[in-house]
């Protein structure tokens, strides 16, 4: 393949991001831009000078184009239609994340894929961060042990969006869905995608629904704050939590502990929109014993410059190019929104509830942006 025809589907705040990096690789042509609100799409690409590239008021229309591929920034809760009605007219698919609402939706777009034989791949920059696959290299080296605990969350001590972020019907979720995916992918990729049976979870709005703190407090219908105790099949749990606002300054480290070793894991900076949540580590310690003593030991990090979220757009539209299989794949995604599934319902039901996977999902892929056995063990 030469050039590789991209269309934008929603051309709102990220889309800007999404055009701006394919606009850096020179063999990626914009062809289309869709949005839903009649105008919005013509007035996308005069704002950027898209010259010729066509607009659409539906994403319907733009799937009739000539195109590789797509990449999807509309809101959540559209996420599941768009990408099966683009994956089944044979496009290529970069997704905005969360990748759904609802564990059937994900499951329902990973069947899709395998069946169309075209790749989904959700927009998770933090994985490009060196870093991040340096913490997945320790944990997956072995060096922990075995790995019986997790704890990982964080968010902002204010930070709350509104508009499109905050109506269920139109996000699915808040605060968990927006900020909480990072963290759970963060964890579940460091952890192998185990696959969780059983959630127990609490969430609130009290900062959103209230005039002081927000205002579209009269609008808010979703979460700003969450916490979830969450089980896996090989008797491993994860405490997390995440938060759009609170009156605290941090939700706490990051942890991973294992029968041989322990890894804190700090984000970076120590201001209130700080976490590790958004792929910014700032420290890595590991706990251990040597000669019978207790040891601690700072992990180097590693200092870069990369543009996170060009490397993903970046790393999907050479996966296209070159026929390569999905940077990140829905398939290991749907594990997370397994999860988030189950702390909406049992956030609901005010109790824990179970969460059942069907076999031949869940299982420990490797993706590009993941390690294999022997990066991992060197
Ligand atoms: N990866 C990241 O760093 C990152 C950052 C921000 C947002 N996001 C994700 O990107 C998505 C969009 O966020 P945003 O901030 O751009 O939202 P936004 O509200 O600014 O823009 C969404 C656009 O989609 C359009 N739209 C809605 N339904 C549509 C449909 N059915 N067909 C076509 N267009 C439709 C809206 O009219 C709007 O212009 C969300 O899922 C969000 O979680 C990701």
């Amino acid at each position: 393949m030469n050039n590789v025809k991209i269309g934008i589907i929603g051309s709102g705040g990220i889309a800007g991001a999404h055009v701006a990096a394919y606009r850096k690789l020179p063999f990626v042509e914009i062809v289309a831009v869709a949005d839903i609100v009649p105008g919005r799409a013509a007035a996308f690409i005069e704002r950027h000078g898209l010259g010729d590239t066509a607009s659409f008021d539906s994403h319907e229309e733009l799937l009739r184009q000539e195109l590789d591929a797509v990449s999807i920034c509309t809101p959540n809760v559209s996420h599941h239609r768009i990408a099966v009605d683009a994956l089944r007219a044979g496009k290529q698919v970069l997704l905005e994340k969360p990748m759904s609402v609802t564990l059937q939706e994900g499951l329902e777009m990973v069947q899709t894929s395998r069946e169309t034989g075209c790749m989904l791949s959700i927009g998770f920059q933090p994985r490009y961060d060196p870093n991040m696959k340096l913490l997945q290299r320790i944990v997956k080296s072995g060096r922990l042990g075995q790995v019986y605990y997790a704890e990982t969350g964080g968010g902002r001590r204010r930070g709350m969006p509104g508009g499109t972020f905050i109506r269920k019907e139109l996000a699915g979720a808040g605060a968990m869905a927006d900020i909480g995916c990072y963290s759970l992918d963060m964890a579940l990729n460091t952890m192998g995608h185990p696959r969780p049976v059983a959630v127990s979870a609490f969430t609130s709005n009290h900062f959103g629904r209230n005039p002081l703190y927000h205002r579209e407090a009269d609008q808010f219908e979703v979460e700003d704050f969450g916490a979830a105790m969450v089980r896996f099949e090989n008797d491993m749990v994860l405490q997390f939590k995440i938060s759009w606002a609170m009156h605290m300054d941090s939700l706490g480290s990051t942890m991973f502990l294992g029968t041989d070793a322990g890894l804190k894991v700090q984000p970076f900076g120590a201001g209130p929109w700080s976490g590790v949540w958004d792929g910014k580590i700032g420290a890595m310690t590991l706990f251990h014993d040597e000669f019978g003593g207790h040891t601690t030991t700072e992990v180097p990090l590693i200092g870069h410059d990369l543009d996170l979220f060009f490397e993903k757009v970046r790393d999907f539209a050479e996966a296209v190019r070159d026929g390569r299989p999905a940077p990140i794949p829905a398939d290991e995604i749907v594990i997370q929104q397994a999860i988030i599934d189950g702390i909406l319902r049992s956030a609901e039901a005010k109790r824990e509830v179970s969460v059942e996977l069907p076999d031949g999902v869940g299982c420990d892929s490797e993706s590009s942006t993941g390690l294999t056995d022997d990066q991992a063990a060197s």
